[in-house]
């Protein structure tokens, strides 16, 4: 069974391929330097964008592995959270592919499909590893979520105002450092000197599994009114020392959840996993108290088509001919809860 995926939630244009046994290839396109010029992405230009690339790249995957679309088993896509005009572009797409091939349409949620991007190498995929702990890092996420289940979440916290990504994407606008974020205050902080700033831990301390970056920003800010023209090692200790407070915070929140729930696994997921600091110090808290540690490799942290093709698979009995597909195609806010309760604007019309 061969399922094609689209993505177009934000500023990546992808689409894929999974066969079952695996990912089967996979085209994708960044508009990083689109909105780069504008210090963070602009939804019309997405979405202009997307409408303008997807079908092409559709093409050249089918192209390139060889697939004949009678040979599909379904079509999918991203069906939301995101940028609704964006989300619009895949859905469009993916509905016209579907009726016009008469192949069946899934439209699929994209914190699941980052839930699958961490099983993507581990044989029978995201059902074969359940139960496990995520900790869900993106531009517009930061959830601890349960997984006891495809399909069945428990949120157990969440960012109360920034998610980490975007507090990594407003810090590297602080520091004039561009888009995107993430990877830019990174790779300053590379040269930053352990211990030389030293920045608070929002809510490190407080009970639960809450979450929350906006403050640390605003330290961010404060530490350079009082050094108005930082040095470029001032700077990097800076970065260094935002990178460590998010860290810690994360690396904490996550172990205690572990530790509360007693599970065996935990994976790490969603962009900012992406981090190279994050990555090893929830693997050392992990290995430390003898937890299996899964984390996509870096170019599957960021979005991607093929875990929404792999999760699509996985997904593969809940697809519909596309004229009773639910309504809406996009949708701008959908909480990964819902998924273990479907709502009213969910129910089908098969
Ligand atoms: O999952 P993703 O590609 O898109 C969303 O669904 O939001 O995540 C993008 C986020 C951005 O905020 C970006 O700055 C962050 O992931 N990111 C990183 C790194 N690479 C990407 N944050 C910290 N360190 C990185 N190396
Ligand atoms: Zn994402």
């Amino acid at each position: 069974m061969l399922a094609l995926a689209i993505e177009s939630s934000c500023d990546d244009t992808a689409v894929a391929l999974h066969g079952g046994d695996g990912p089967v290839g996979e085209r994708r396109r960044s508009q990083a330097a689109l909105h780069a010029p504008h210090g963070g992405v602009v939804p019309e230009i997405a979405s202009r964008d997307h409408a303008r690339t997807l079908l092409s790249l559709v093409d050249a995957l089918l192209a390139e592995t060889g697939t004949d679309p009678a040979s599909l088993g379904l079509v999918a896509y991203t069906r939301g959270p995101g940028l609704v005009g964006a989300l619009l572009t895949a859905a469009s797409l993916a509905h016209g592919l579907a009726y016009g091939w008469g192949k069946p349409l899934l439209g699929v949620h994209h914190i699941e499909g980052h839930l699958v991007s961490a099983f993507l190498d581990a044989p029978g995929g995201l059902p074969a590893h359940v139960p496990f702990l995520a900790l869900v890092v993106s531009g517009g996420h930061s959830l601890l979520v349960h997984v006891r289940d495809l399909g069945c979440y428990e949120i157990l916290g969440a960012t109360r105002d920034d998610a980490a990504g975007e507090a990594f994407d407003k810090v590297a606008q602080i520091l004039g450092l561009g888009y995107p974020g993430g990877p830019a205050v990174s790779r300053l902080a590379e040269s930053g000197r352990p211990g030389a700033v030293v920045l608070p831990r929002p809510l490190l301390r407080a009970p639960g599994y809450a979450l929350s970056f906006s403050g640390l920003k605003t330290a961010v800010r404060r530490w350079l009114e009082t050094r108005p023209e930082p040095d470029e090692q001032e700077r990097a200790d800076l970065a260094l020392g935002f990178e460590e407070a998010v860290v810690d915070v994360l690396v904490a929140k996550t172990r205690r959840a572990w530790r509360s729930l007693r599970l065996g696994r935990v994976a790490l997921v969603g962009g900012v996993s992406a981090n190279r600091r994050l990555r090893a110090a929830l693997e050392r808290a992990a290995a430390a108290d003898g937890l299996r540690f899964l984390v996509p490799p870096p170019a599957l942290s960021t979005d991607n088509a093929a875990m929404i093709a792999a999760l699509a698979y996985f997904r593969r009995g809940d697809a519909l001919p596309p004229l009773a597909a639910p309504h809406p195609w996009a949708r701008a806010r959908w909480s990964l809860a819902e998924l273990s309760a479907p709502s009213d604007g969910d129910l089908r019309v098969a």
